[in-house]
């Protein structure tokens, strides 16, 4: 049996930076209430014009990656691509990433679990490198989030919270097994599938209904979010995803180097490094600087946490999220 252990990390945002008060002057909200709630100063948003999407970026990103791993793109086993956003309603991301990056004519599969996407999507790619399938896989989360928001006063709870961006990993087969993957841990529970969604379009609320309709107060193509229910639900799921992968490796919290939460609210990640007792080296924020990125944001987390030289050599790493479905899971890595 093999291991599987990152030998390359990338990312990729826009480089158009929307601050909060660019914000404020678009709706009604202002610099206070968004950092007091979320710890959010600014945001990368695709700007219009702009040929940047979640494929492109996902690309970009990528390419980092795999330049970074050593390899090339004839190397590359299998695409998983993590994405609420893609460029199209069907197919998904991963087959443009194939085309993109000129890859063999590998597989290709789109991950469906918004923030705890990136964590799924190790989770999927660890799997097929341990059973000796493949050798090295592209791990890729992006998001476009900005094309779809409510940028009205109607939906600054949601709109102010959302950022674009893309980050990639090479996962690759490793034969020492104390390094790469130790475990990862996935859950779900869909009852609350609409505390945080997107209704429409889908195959219930189709495009030519919602057209027929023209209501102006639609909002069910929005991002919903019932906020106060998903915090909540948020930091005990963080908990209990953090503790099931220690224990699952007989490890304790004070054996973390590196907590790599998913960047929902700086509030939520704060709160759990209190309540583990974490210093402020062993856990990474950068929601200040590109709010919730959903799928891209723990990758891209753990991307700049690495560039900082903020992970080395043996250092245990724990990714974590939750998000919508709601989903959670957890990766721990020996580095
Ligand atoms: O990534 C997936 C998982 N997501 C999460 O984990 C996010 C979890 N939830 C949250 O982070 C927080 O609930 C939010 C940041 C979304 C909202 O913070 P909150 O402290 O729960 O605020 P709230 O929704 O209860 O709203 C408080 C007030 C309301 O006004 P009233 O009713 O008290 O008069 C809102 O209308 O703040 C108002 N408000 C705003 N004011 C200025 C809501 N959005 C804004 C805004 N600017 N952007």
């Amino acid at each position: 049996m093999y291991n599987s252990k990152i030998t390359g990390l990338g990312y990729y945002v826009p480089d158009n930076i929307v601050t909060n008060d660019d914000l404020s002057k678009i709706m009604d909200t202002n610099d206070e209430w968004i950092q007091e709630r979320t710890g959010i100063k600014e945001r990368r948003w695709i700007k219009e014009g702009s040929d940047d999407t979640s494929a492109v970026m996902g690309a970009k990103a990528s390419r980092i990656a795999i330049e970074r791993a050593g390899l090339t793109a004839e190397d590359i086993d299998f695409i998983v691509f993590a994405t609420l956003s893609p460029d199209y309603y069907f197919p998904g991301c991963g087959v443009q990433i194939q085309d993109m990056l000129g890859l063999r004519t590998v597989g290709a599969v789109d991950i469906r679990n918004q923030c705890s996407g990136f964590v799924y999507a190790m989770s999927v790619a660890d799997q097929f490198i341990k059973t000796g399938m493949y050798k090295n896989i592209l791990v890729i989360g992006s998001e476009y989030h900005s094309g779809g928001l409510d940028k009205t006063t109607r939906g600054r709870s949601v709109s102010v919270i959302f950022g674009d961006g893309a980050g990639a990993a090479v996962l690759s087969r490793t034969e020492d097994n104390s390094k790469g993957i130790l475990s990862s841990h996935l859950h779900s529970e869909g009852k609350h599938a609409e505390e945080l969604t997107v209704i429409a379009p889908s195959i219930r609320h189709w495009v030519p209904e919602i057209l027929k309709e023209n209501d102006e107060n639609d909002e069910s193509y929005f991002p919903y979010m019932n906020g106060t229910f998903v915090f909540k639900h948020a930091v005990v799921r963080f908990s209990q995803a953090i503790n099931e992968g220690l224990q699952a490796n007989n490890l304790k919290v004070s054996d973390i180097d590196m907590l790599i939460p998913h960047q929902a609210n700086l509030r939520i990640a704060q709160f759990i490094q209190k309540k583990f007792n974490l210093s402020d080296d062993q856990l990474f924020n950068n929601i200040q600087k590109y709010g919730n990125t959903t799928a891209a944001s723990v990758i891209i987390a753990l991307t700049e946490a690495w560039e900082k030289g903020k992970i080395k050599e043996n250092d245990l790493v724990v990714l974590a999220a939750f998000g919508s479905g709601f989903t959670w899971g957890s990766v721990i890595m020996r580095w």
